[in-house]
């Protein structure tokens, strides 16, 4: 079967949130027999981390929950992942800024995308938090994998449905 939804999710570095979305949102995937119509993937806008594993906190997070990260190396956001992916989804409003920065510029300022590139944090309103946290510096995994978890669980009703659509 080919794939009928594309999912990228980007943070800064692409080793603490955007692999640890990548990684929930994939088990998920998985347990709801999906895995075969969605294809997941993660990119970071920076490039200092390129080819390195998830960091250790998140590794932790994961490693606690059974959910694996198998063979994922850290690259970042390219133009071209405009055409490859159907749902942009930024762990930041700086990270969608620069997301939005990147597609423009290839194209002259016009993304024509309409609501492909959105942040995590707009899946869910109801808790008012603009942006996933960043635990590079505070260390906070937990409360980036509580957000994540929910998120994904969103994402994955919202995809299903516009499958159906
Ligand atoms: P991430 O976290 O964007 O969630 O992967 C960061 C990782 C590395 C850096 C910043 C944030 N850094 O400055 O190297």
């Amino acid at each position: 079967m080919t794939k009928q939804a594309r999912v990228l999710f980007v943070c800064l570095g692409n080793i603490c949130r955007s692999p640890m979305a990548e990684a929930v949102f994939r088990s998920m995937v998985q347990k709801a027999g999906l895995e075969q119509a969605i294809e997941i993937d993660s990119a970071g806008t920076g490039d200092w981390h390129i080819g390195r594993p998830p960091h250790e906190g998140t590794r932790k997070q994961l490693d606690s929950k059974g959910i694996s990260y198998s063979g994922m190396k850290a690259r970042q956001f390219a133009k071209a992942d405009r055409d490859k992916f159907d749902y942009i989804v930024c762990m930041d409003t700086k990270n969608e800024k620069d997301v939005l920065a990147i597609i423009e510029d290839d194209i002259g300022g016009d993304t024509g995308r309409e609501g492909r590139v959105f942040t995590f944090m707009s899946l869910l309103p109801e808790l008012n938090i603009a942006d996933v946290p960043d635990p590079y510096y505070s260390g906070n995994f937990d409360e980036v994998y509580e957000l994540v978890e929910q998120g994904c669980a969103k994402l994955l009703s919202e995809i299903q449905r516009d499958l159906q659509a």
